[in-house]
């Protein structure tokens, strides 16, 4: 498809969210609202790509990598924003995909056929209208005899007639570039909201003999415009629903679907069976045949492999599982490497903040923690090692391959994995790791 340039506008305060933040900047799905039309914008291959700002502008111009913030001044309106942008374009000929900040739901196809039917219909504006049931709100699609679009009028302005009308503005538009800086000149101030509204530009352009079309997505939640909390929690209850939906198609089994919160962004292989109460954040990819939750946490940067099971009360955090693990009751996993085969006891903890910085637990392949073990990281447990139930393994050591440990601080009961008596020698673990000076205090060593 040709290039199109693409306005998102998102200088608006947010009135309605009742916040010190700007609206935009509200998180849904775990990326901030913005994040939505930028997508679109950037997977429509759109340049250039501006945003206007405007309330707490700064804020907004460090969430927006790979578009270019033009400043709104005064927020005058819709109309005042799309002006601002269309100067800065000066010399821009052909389309412009015009998306609101608040509007996330629009899909990447819907946005797509609405540029490929406005080029088909050689168009001055194509916009995409909605049918709802419930239009309050929203500005309304009124056409004329002919059923052409005539003009959106505004709640706010509306007749009882026109407020009859269930045909909505989602607030996606294609123009033609000058077509569309024409029509902004002529904008004049709203009587009632002393705004400029971009909406008035489809009459302004009728009036002056343009084509404009609407089109109709099926898809009302698409249309989902978010200016309160509950928009809010509306919007992010529509995203989760389809991540879930896709999960599915893919071959994913999710017990239930009313608590499982995974993010967009999440990959889970084939009959993996996800249980109630799992919260998944984007970026975490699982592999099939795994078992998820109940009441699990998996945080971003965490890869799982195939066959793992991540049973109640699981945290994890910026690891990577491989094969066949399992850790099935109450643990917290932090900054983690773990081998294949191993098993994570109930009540394992990495504890992998020292209060400046995060360090790293290496647990190789087929070691078995017992139940209740602390690892202080950074340290490292060998090949089928065995940590005994309460043990502390103290920050820089590493218990060597095929040995047990057990106590606190962990002392090496057995030295290889053959489990032969040595219980009456304690011998001190490999100095492997640089940080040793931290554990000297009774530590392995
Ligand atoms: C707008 C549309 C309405 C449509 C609805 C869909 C107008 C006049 N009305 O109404 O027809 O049905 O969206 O959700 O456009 N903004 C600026 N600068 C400003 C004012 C607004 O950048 O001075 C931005 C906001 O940040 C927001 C967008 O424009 O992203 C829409 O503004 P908003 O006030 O939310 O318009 P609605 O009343 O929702
Ligand atoms: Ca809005």
């Amino acid at each position: 498809m040709k290039k199109a340039g693409c306005i998102i506008l998102a200088a608006g305060q947010g009135t309605r969210m009742i916040s010190g933040r700007p609206k935009v900047l509200h998180e849904l799905g775990g990326k901030p609202m913005i994040h939505y039309a930028l997508n679109i914008a950037k997977a429509l291959k759109c340049a250039p790509i501006l945003v206007v700002v405007g309330h707490m502008g700064d804020d907004v111009t460090a969430a927006i990598s790979g578009a270019r913030a033009v400043k709104q001044g005064k927020l005058l309106g819709s109309g005042h924003a799309v002006r601002q942008a269309s100067k800065a374009l000066k010399n821009f000929k052909g389309d412009i995909l015009v998306l609101y900040g608040d509007t996330p739901l629009i899909k990447k196809d819907t946005a797509e056929n609405l540029v490929r039917i406005h080029r088909a219909n050689g168009a001055a504006c194509t916009l995409l209208s909605a049918a709802k049931p419930n239009p309050t709100g929203y500005g309304r699609v009124v056409r004329d005899g002919n059923g052409r679009v005539a003009k959106i009028v505004e709640e706010l302005d509306a007749s009882i007639y026109e407020k009859a009308i269930s045909e909505i503005n989602v607030g996606a538009y294609c123009f033609d570039a000058e077509r569309l800086s024409e029509a902004l000149e002529e904008l004049e101030i709203s009587a009632k909201k002393r705004e400029y509204y971009l909406t008035d530009v489809v009459r302004i352009l009728r009036e002056s003999g343009g084509l404009v079309e609407a089109y109709k997505s099926g898809d009302e939640d698409e249309a989902l415009g978010v200016n309160s909390r509950a928009d809010l929690a509306k919007a992010a209850e529509i995203l989760r629903r389809r991540v879930l939906k896709r999960l599915m198609s893919e071959g994913v089994t999710v017990i239930d679907p009313a608590t499982a919160y995974i993010q967009e962004g999440v990959e889970i292989g084939r009959d993996t069976v996800v249980r109630p109460c799992t919260v998944i954040e984007s970026g975490v990819a699982i592999g099939k045949n795994c078992k998820i939750g109940p009441f699990s946490q998996i945080h971003a940067g965490t890869t799982i492999a195939d066959d793992v099971e991540i049973g109640s009360f699981v945290e994890i955090t910026r690891s990577a599982v491989a094969e066949g693990v399992r850790i099935k009751h109450h643990a917290y996993i932090g900054d983690t490497a773990i081998g294949r085969g191993v098993n994570v006891g109930a009540g394992t903890i990495t504890a992998n903040y020292d209060g400046k910085a995060k360090n790293r637990t290496v647990i190789k392949d087929g070691a078995f923690i017992g139940s209740g073990t602390i690892l202080i990281a950074p340290v490292t447990v060998g090949k089928k090692a065995v940590t005994g139930a309460g043990c502390v393994v103290t920050a820089g050591t590493a218990v060597p391959d095929g040995s047990v440990v057990v106590g606190v601080p962990a002392r090496i009961l057995r030295k290889n994995s053959k489990f032969k008596a040595q219980n009456s020698k304690l011998r001190p673990l490999k100095r492997t790791l640089s940080t040793l000076s931290s554990s000297k205090n009774g530590g392995l060593k």
